[in-house]
């Protein structure tokens, strides 16, 4: 029995009546065919067809799928394509050049609006002057920029010319970012000087000045001026300052590179369940076709949309669903650099309101903050534009989807609650809004076309609502392609587990558990691996505990999520000291700085708790499962098989006093 954890004690069952979507929704909805799910069954896999016609090919493809060397699976093959062209050029050739593509809402109420022409102009240029620094096909550029257009124009230019991009998330440290370049081998840049945080200028520069310290390459760098007078900054050797390169190449044009449907699109660097991220892989055709069809079928975006995905370009959601999906589509997406809170708890509701933003899709840990703060802040503004909303990233519970639909959406949008993950690369589990009931609570049916299972420790699938590890059971077109660290690396990860070469079986291993009830809807229960989601990023254990414990006096560490009042999830690090170091606030800081310095302060813990050890099996395994529910005060299972089983309840008066153990 997989739940034997505890797995999802705190995820009920979906409650309360499933919910139609408003008849309002579905006669105008871009899928509304309830055959879909059969059709698509029925004709696997050249179902996905559909997909790939909402691009434009150079070449047609012959093949929808090849799967002779599987996991190792190849879409639309023999087609050829670029995504630049698929997301520019097409929309000015159909007439659209005025179009907008980019609605940008800067930090401090700075305003700007690209329309398809303006972006095309400046990813040409862009990429005119890349080419000409020798940026060549299959060279990978990393991108290290804040939500400013720079970012998109970046990713379209190199998309132009056939380079890879890997974006690392503009928050990461510079450590984190010199191992992203290192395990890429890049050699290209571009990053900014800076950028506002809250109301303060930023040094996004000296950042970027460590990571290069800390590189063998020689890397040439393109330097963005976001903050003019409010940072300068000096250009060093090897570096160019964003404009002057760009406009260098003012007015000129890059023939689009046609690229094999297989060739590499971008990296997306992951956590994984070592301390070295991953670098997962994504193609060019599978890719921009799913993230193109799930805009179509799952968002419902529709090329008249004013369409906001309301999260960071640095993660896989950002490049998915800000940048390729909409813009293969041709719609106006939103970009915005600010956070929920600046300079008023009613600054999403604003840009809704005087965009008239039409379908707004963001994470429950945003939800859940916007439900702390009040309905007071949305009520202040027009939403009523407002006709689908998303939720993405975590498992959203039944209250915050019930608030996200009366107080955002006025219970007329119909809400997709979509499960995916950076090597899914598109919406792989999500209802579909035109079609399928809405169970609050619970993600949806996997996608037409798309067999998503849930399985026991040996692989078989368990019943209707019993819990399990997600696998999925068909191959589908956005999925990663491989890690760049390696194929072996790839198979080892996520198709090793569950598959069965004999019999030409291959699951793919989400990560994940989760339950499937009768009607095939699936709730997700969180991470089985090492791997913690804290509110919405991804984090692996193992890379925070190394990060702890290269600081000097520490022994040991353990990290694990700790789900506090408001469901967020925070990072609990139980720490021993060496016999020189006794715990004291010295150390503590120590740590904090360190896993800031080496991930980000995305990765700060909330809490560190000093233990003389910690608690491990007689094999000298360290019992994260059981800190886990130490720190959520859950009911402790047997801890006899423990060595050490009394350092529990010292570990317990740590964190909640001696008293409340002795209770
Ligand atoms: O645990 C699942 C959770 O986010 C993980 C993937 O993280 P990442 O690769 O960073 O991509 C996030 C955005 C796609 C998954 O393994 N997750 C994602 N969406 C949901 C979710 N958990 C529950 N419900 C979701 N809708």
């Amino acid at each position: 029995m997989v739940d034997r954890n505890g797995w999802g004690r705190e995820r009920p069952a979906p409650t309360g009546a499933p919910r139609s979507p408003p008849a309002a929704f579905v006669e105008q909805a871009n899928v509304t065919d309830e055959e879909i799910y059969e059709a698509f069954d029925e004709n696997w896999p050249a179902c996905w067809e559909r997909a790939a016609e909402l691009l434009t090919w150079n070449e047609p493809y012959d093949t929808v799928l090849e799967a002779e060397d599987a996991p190792f699976y190849r879409w639309f093959t023999g087609g050829t394509l670029n995504a630049s062209y698929n997301c520019l050029d097409r929309h000015l050739e159909a007439g659209r050049k005025t179009h907008t593509a980019i609605r940008w809402e800067g930090k401090r109420g700075e305003r700007e609006t690209y329309t398809y022409r303006d972006l095309y102009v400046e990813v040409n240029e862009l990429a005119a002057a890349l080419r000409a620094l020798g940026v060549g096909e299959d060279d990978a550029v990393t991108i290290y920029l804040p939500m400013i257009p720079e970012l998109p124009i970046a990713m379209l230019a190199c998309a132009r010319i056939g380079a890879p991009h890997s974006v690392v998330f503009a928050g990461l440290s510079s450590e984190a970012l010199a191992t992203r370049m290192d395990a890429a081998e890049s050699e290209y840049l571009i990053t900014c000087d800076g950028y506002y945080r809250r109301g303060d200028a930023f040094n996004q520069k000296a950042k970027t000045d460590n990571a290069r310290i800390a590189l063998e390459q020689d890397v040439q760098t393109i330097v963005v001026d976001r903050l003019g007078d409010d940072l300068p900054h000096v250009l060093g050797e090897n570096e160019r300052d964003y404009d002057d390169f760009r406009e260098a190449f003012e007015g000129e044009t890059v023939e689009p590179v046609p690229r094999d449907a297989e060739d590499m699109l971008f990296l997306m660097y992951t956590s994984g369940t070592t301390g070295q991220p991953k670098g997962v892989v994504h193609s060019t055709g599978g890719y921009l076709a799913h993230v193109a069809w799930t805009s179509h079928a799952v968002l419902d975006v529709k090329p008249e949309d004013t369409y906001w995905c309301a999260a960071d370009i640095g993660w896989i959601t950002g490049h998915s669903y800000i940048v390729y999906g909409p813009l293969a589509l041709g719609t106006t997406t939103v970009m915005y650099e600010g956070t929920p809170d600046y300079p008023d708890r009613g600054r999403l509701w604003e840009i809704v309101d005087r965009n008239a933003v039409d379908v707004f899709y963001t994470a429950p840990t945003a939800i859940r903050a916007f439900m702390k703060w009040g309905e007071e802040f949305p009520e202040g503004y027009d939403l009523s534009s407002l006709r689908l909303l998303g939720s993405v990233g975590e498992p959203i519970s039944s209250r915050p989807w019930r608030w996200y639909h009366e107080h955002i959406g006025n219970e007329e949008c119909p809400i997709v609650d979509t499960w995916w993950q950076t090597e899914t690369g598109a919406i792989t589990v999500s209802t579909l809004p035109g079609i399928d009931e809405m169970k609050p609570g619970a993600a949806g049916p996997a996608l037409p076309g798309t067999d998503a299972r849930v399985v026991d420790d040996s692989g078989d699938e368990v019943g209707p609502d019993e819990a399990g590890y997600l696998v999925l059971a068909r191959p589908w077109p956005g999925m990663a392609r491989t890690l760049y660290d390696g194929d072996d690396r790839f198979v080892a990860e996520y198709w090793r587990r569950f598959s069965d070469p004999g019999d030409d079986r291959w699951w793919y291993e989400s990560g994940d558990a989760a339950r499937i009830d009768a009607d095939g809807y699936i709730t997700i229960l969180g991470r089985v691996d090492d791997v913690i989601n804290a509110s919405g990023h991804r984090l692996s254990t193992m890379e925070i505990e190394s990060a702890i414990t290269n600081v000097d006096g520490v022994a040991e560490a353990a990290v694990v999520g700790r789900s506090n009042a408001t469901a967020e999830t925070e990072i609990y690090a139980y720490v021993s000291t060496d016999g020189h170091n006794d715990p004291d606030a010295a150390i503590r800081e120590a740590i904090v700085e360190n896993v800031e310095a080496t991930i980000g302060p995305i990765a700060r813990p909330e809490q560190v708790i000093f233990t003389p050890e910690l608690p491990k099996t007689r094999s000298g395994k360290i019992m994260r499962r059981l800190l886990e529910d130490v720190a959520n005060g859950e009911e402790l299972g047997d801890t006899s098989a423990l060595r050490n089983p009394e350092i529990v309840g010292e570990i317990q008066a740590e964190i909640f006093g001696a008293d409340a153990v002795d209770e």
